[in-house]
């Protein structure tokens, strides 16, 4: 752990900007654009969006500040941090077990990711093939999808979903091209991926926004997405706005721990901790104001799951004119900002296995990429050849999960808020106080609040809502 001090040294970020726009690219990711939208529209949408915000800046903001303190003060993988920050604390280096908890969960964070950033790059080309059609029918900027009714367009996600090869193809492409930026390094991979993709995504974001606006049910969709039916809000649903703000944060899945150890002492971490939040939610918010419209306008089911995006989208680029262009340039922005989060997914553990085994860089990210690329596979083949299994069959809520819905489950719903629960208790209660002082720079005012969250706030809103989101009947009332 101490020995990679040099991974700052060698390798930290070559300015502040260039860690915002990495930690940015990892928070932004299919979290804002696909898992968001489809968990507020299975449930009901206000209630979940209130709860969402309010886990992103009570709990999730104090603790992007705290894991990425964590990384710079212990200059180590997640868990040689954790470990390091308890040394330097004086108390058992244990605590280090969450780092390792972190460094798995975003090991099954990624084999899913990457099976779902596929169908990406398949609809990428989907709407290229369209281009290339409507060229050969005179057309080139008509409405996509042109003579294909509704269920045609709709239907093309089960057509994909029958296809195990091409599945598994546009997966392996994804993490093919993860593991390459991260063989790169710090400075020539993530860095240069994340100043390319970024500035490309936030500008292809703007244009799609704008022009979503004046098509669709705007006031509809604003209506489902901020006015509450608090009936609505299930512990299970609670649970689940947790887990994504946390995962949306890039929250207890090692990434900003990791990331946190290449920025220098120099940069104040409080106000770069804000932007990121504020970035992040930001993009889910626009994400869902993109996607609502069209799937009312349409009469889709809000409630339809992860199929949602994918299915909603191509509805509506098939009405608008030069529809297959809107289409291809969306699907290569979630693209972009699922590369941006992949790639973080996958340096935590990255950096946990150079440390540890003392590998190369391409070695580790050769070997951790491929090991997810296998439970990736079956998450693919969850959808075709293994639709029956119910990994988790046992326990109640995720009795009817399919293989990918499974791991996604498992990590947002209990290894995520296990993570946050054990950062925050860390930093509130053990971590030592001048050290937590000096690190965040915060003034004394905003640094007692910010105590009081870690120490009490955070850990029982997390207690609460995981122990009664997993365990609804113990409940009086339910
Ligand atoms: N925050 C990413 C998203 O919203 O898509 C996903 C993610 C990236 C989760 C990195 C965890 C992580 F460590």
């Amino acid at each position: 752990m101490a020995g990679s001090t040099g991974q700052a040294g060698e390798q930290g970020w070559s300015s502040r900007s260039a860690f915002v726009l990495a930690a940015i690219g990892a928070a932004v990711g299919l979290g804002n654009i696909w898992r968001f939208p489809t968990l507020a529209g299975e449930n009901g949408g206000g209630a979940f969006v209130i709860v969402y915000i309010a886990c992103v800046f009570l709990i999730g903001l104090p603790l992007v500040l705290s894991e990425v303190m964590i990384g710079r003060s212990g200059r180590s993988d997640a868990a040689g941090s954790i470990a390091a920050v308890a040394e330097k604390s004086g108390v058992s280096r244990k605590w280090s077990l969450f780092g390792g908890m972190e460094i798995l969960a975003a090991f099954l964070i990624l084999s899913f990711y990457s099976v779902v950033a596929g169908w990406t790059i398949h609809y990428v080309f989907v709407m290229l093939g369209d281009i290339v059609s409507s060229f050969q029918a005179g057309a080139p900027f008509g409405t996509a999808f042109q003579g294909e009714t509704q269920d045609m367009i709709t239907g093309r996600m089960g057509e994909l979903f029958g296809n195990p090869l091409e599945l598994i193809l546009m997966h392996t492409a994804f993490m093919a091209i993860t593991v390459f930026i991260v063989a790169n390094g710090v400075h020539d991979g993530i860095e240069k991926a994340a100043g390319t993709l970024m500035p490309a995504f936030f500008v292809l974001l703007v244009l799609i926004t704008i022009y979503g606006a004046f098509t669709g049910a705007f006031a509809e969709a604003v209506s489902f997405l901020f006015t509450p039916d608090f009936s609505l809000l299930t512990p299970t649903a609670m649970n689940e706005a947790l887990g994504q703000a946390l995962f949306s944060l890039s929250l207890g899945s090692a990434a900003l721990i990791t990331y946190g150890s290449y920025v220098g002492n120099d940069v104040k971490l409080a106000p770069t901790a804000t932007m990121i939040a504020f970035a992040d939610t930001g993009v889910a918010i626009l994400a869902g104001l993109m996607i609502f419209p069209i799937v009312f306008a349409v009469g889709l089911d809000p409630a339809a799951g992860p199929v949602l995006v994918f299915q909603s989208l191509p509805v509506a680029f098939a009405q608008m004119p030069g529809g297959s262009w809107v289409g291809m340039l969306f699907f290569v922005l979630i693209f972009f900002a699922a590369l941006t989060s992949s790639i973080s997914l996958l340096e935590g553990p990255v950096a946990w296995v150079i440390d540890r085994f003392k590998l190369k860089r391409l070695h580790a990210a050769l070997l951790v990429g491929g090991l997810a690329w296998c439970v990736g596979l079956l998450c693919a083949l969850g959808y075709n050849v293994l639709s029956d299994v119910r990994p988790l069959w046992f326990w109640g809520i995720f009795a009817d999960s399919d293989i990918l819905d499974s791991i996604d489950g498992i990590t947002g719903k209990v290894m995520l808020p296990l993570a946050a629960l054990g950062v925050s208790l860390f930093i509130g209660w053990r971590a030592d106080r001048r050290l937590v002082e000096a690190e965040t720079g915060l003034s004394a005012g905003t640094l007692m609040l910010y105590r009081l969250i870690m120490a009490w706030i955070a850990p029982l809103a997390v207690l609460l809502i995981v122990v009664f989101g997993l365990f609804p009947g113990l409940l009086p009332t339910s």
